[in-house]
């Protein structure tokens, strides 16, 4: 098998066999998402491991099908055990757009372009929706999701995090953007927080998997 030249590991996954279900792959070229995600999945005794590749995108309206597509793509290239993940902001006044086209929008007209088409409108919830494809080269693909109810705020706030984090206030936090909070405060309430703990739960409940207390 071919390891991907340029894996980042996290330092909780050196050492003993790598390839025992407690550690998995993470096919993205965001440090964002792998930050939050190695700091979730490390709760529960899961290392993750970055892997900076590109992966074919299909172009669907449908979060759920890019992320299934793009998890199966990169494990024919790797021959890994991988999560991918997918991500959009979804805002109501906007019938749901950015959505799945997210990353081009945020590419092009950018949060002040969000914050322009929302002017003078009253109503600003949004959420956001995180997709997780797990796939192995044994295994069909299974998908867990998660979502976080917001609004979008009046003007940028902060500068941590990626994205619309600027934008977008959680209804359950305490009035600060994504963007005003370290990334264990957005751990605690995010979308992909949430998709990454069912991921995980699920992953550890497996028959295979081993804690690291019980490795040799
Ligand atoms: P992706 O295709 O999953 O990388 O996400 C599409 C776009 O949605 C990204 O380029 C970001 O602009 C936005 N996005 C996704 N997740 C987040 C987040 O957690 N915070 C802020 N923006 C996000």
């Amino acid at each position: 098998m071919r390891m991907p030249e340029r894996i980042v590991m996290n330092r909780r996954a050196r050492g003993g066999n790598p390839l025992r279900g407690r550690l998995i792959f993470l096919a993205t070229r965001n440090i964002h998402k792998f930050n939050e995600a190695r700091r979730v999945l490390a709760e529960y005794g899961i290392a993750t491991a970055m892997l900076r590749m590109g992966t074919l995108e299909v172009q669907s309206d449908d979060l759920e099908e890019v992320a299934r597509f793009r998890a199966l793509n990169a494990v024919e290239k790797t021959g890994l055990p991988i999560i991918v993940e997918d991500a959009g902001l979804f805002v109501k006044a906007l019938k749901g757009f950015p959505g799945p086209y997210s990353s081009y929008t945020y590419r092009t007209i950018g949060k002040n372009g969000i914050l322009k088409l929302l002017e003078d409108v009253e109503n600003r919830e949004a959420y956001f929706k995180s997709v997780i494809a797990y796939s192995s080269p044994e295994e069909p693909v299974r998908l867990f999701k998660g979502i976080v109810e917001g609004v979008i705020s009046l003007k940028v706030r902060g500068s941590s995090g990626f994205g619309f984090d600027p934008i977008f206030i959680p209804l359950e936090g305490d009035g600060r953007t994504f963007g005003e909070m370290d990334v264990d405060e957005k751990n605690r309430l995010s979308h992909r927080s949430k998709a990454l703990r069912r991921f995980a739960e699920w992953y550890k409940s497996r028959s295979e998997f081993s804690p690291p207390s019980s490795q040799q």
